[in-house]
């Protein structure tokens, strides 16, 4: 596998970077506020921080910086509920004078990774650079087409990204613990699999530890789970098995009863009742195999966090992930804005910007993103 271009490889490539125009995917996908009287307010401004140092590094040589992103998913049309204007004016108050495109997405050209959409974007443009962790899953056209034209490399974002999550699969420190959680097991099958070859456990939680216990033949009263996976998580309990890998489920529930009162069960649910997050006893024994862990790695809440009757189970995990003298990475997403709620993003070792850019990497080990730019340094 050829190595990656760095930004330092980029300028031994292109020489001096001074008045010189390069374009930088960024993801600056952040979760928006739009209020009713026509304001928007950016909830969490993590992704336009996260992408700085190399946005600094670039114009600390002079160079022209022309960022450009995707917002949202507007299908190819120009949506005004997706333009980029509040987050160029962010952008603009952390990095003046860095120019910032129209959502990418306003074009059908890229999802499509449309050829003369490509041109268009390096159009006039000296070299590329991607820093867009998190949409580097997909082979969108400003994802992989640049790299084909313009000398290209990867930011400081996506290369420290990269580092940590390829690092857990390639230098695991034992014990290694993956903490899923979430609602769908199928969003997660591919990177559970994955998890299994590396891991020593899995934790188990939010509505996809239904399904687990629907496999093992418990009741589950009317909570949320997969009927087609049901096989699939039966598989899995018995390759853990076979193998030697601990796979935990909780052992009680917290939720609503048939008259849809708060309520806490053991592991089976009575007719009619809803777990909504993992109980106390099963918040305690997770953080137990977390601070014993000397690597953990966390996707998916524990349970509706978002409803603070059933944030208790994300929160212990949370300060569990805090605690621990184990290096610790939580997946973007949902677990990511659990520890932002809870104030503790400062207190794990890494907080990746990509949900399901994490979650493919961590599956996969490449990203069409990475493999466009390896290609790139032997073009
Ligand atoms: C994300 O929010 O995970 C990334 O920005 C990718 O967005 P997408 O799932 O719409 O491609």
């Amino acid at each position: 596998m050829s190595v990656i271009p760095t930004l330092e490889d980029l300028e031994a490539r292109v020489g001096d970077l001074s008045g010189k125009r390069v374009l930088v995917r960024t993801d600056f996908n952040v979760p928006l506020d739009h209020r009713d009287d026509g304001s928007v307010e950016i909830l969490d401004d993590f992704r336009i921080r996260a992408a700085l140092p190399t946005i600094e590094w670039l114009t600390g040589r002079g160079a022209w910086v022309v960022t450009a992103s995707h917002l949202g998913r507007p299908e190819g049309e120009p949506t005004p509920k997706y333009s980029m204007a509040p987050v160029r004016t962010r952008l603009a108050e952390l990095a003046p004078g860095v120019e910032l495109l129209e959502n990418l997405r306003f074009d059908p050209g890229e999802t499509s990774n449309d050829a003369a959409f490509v041109d268009q974007l390096v159009e006039g443009i000296d070299a590329y650079v991607n820093d867009a962790f998190g949409a580097s899953h997909r082979s969108h056209a400003s994802i992989v087409g640049p790299p084909q034209r313009v000398p290209s490399a990867m930011g400081r974002l996506l290369q420290k990204e990269v580092d940590v999550l390829l690092g857990l699969r390639q230098k695991p420190k034992h014990p290694f613990v993956a903490v899923l959680g979430g609602a769908k097991i199928s969003d997660k099958l591919g990177v559970i699999e994955a998890l299994l070859e590396t891991v020593d456990a899995i934790i188990i939680g939010g509505a996809m530890c239904f399904t687990f216990f629907a496999a093992q033949g418990k009741p589950i009263g009317k909570s949320l789970f997969e009927l087609d996976m049901v096989d699939t998580c039966r598989d899995l309990l018995a390759k853990a098995d076979a193998t030697g890998k601990t796979i935990h489920l909780p052992d009680d529930i917290t939720g609503t009863d048939a008259d849809g009162n708060f309520a806490q069960f053991g592991s089976r649910l009575g007719d009619g009742s809803i777990g909504y997050d993992i109980g106390p006893g099963s918040a305690a024994a997770f953080t137990d195999v977390i601070m014993d862990a000397r690597m953990v790695f966390w996707n998916g809440p524990m349970g509706m966090f978002e409803d603070e009757r059933f944030e208790s189970g994300t929160r212990t995990v949370a300060q569990a992930m805090a605690d621990t003298k184990a290096f610790t990475v939580v997946g973007g997403g949902d677990s990511a804005a659990a520890l932002a709620q809870f104030r503790l993003d400062d207190e794990v070792d890494h907080v990746s910007t990509g949900g399901g850019a994490s979650l493919e990497l961590l599956e996969n080990g490449d990203m069409p993103g990475l493999e466009a730019l390896r290609a790139s340094s032997s073009a």
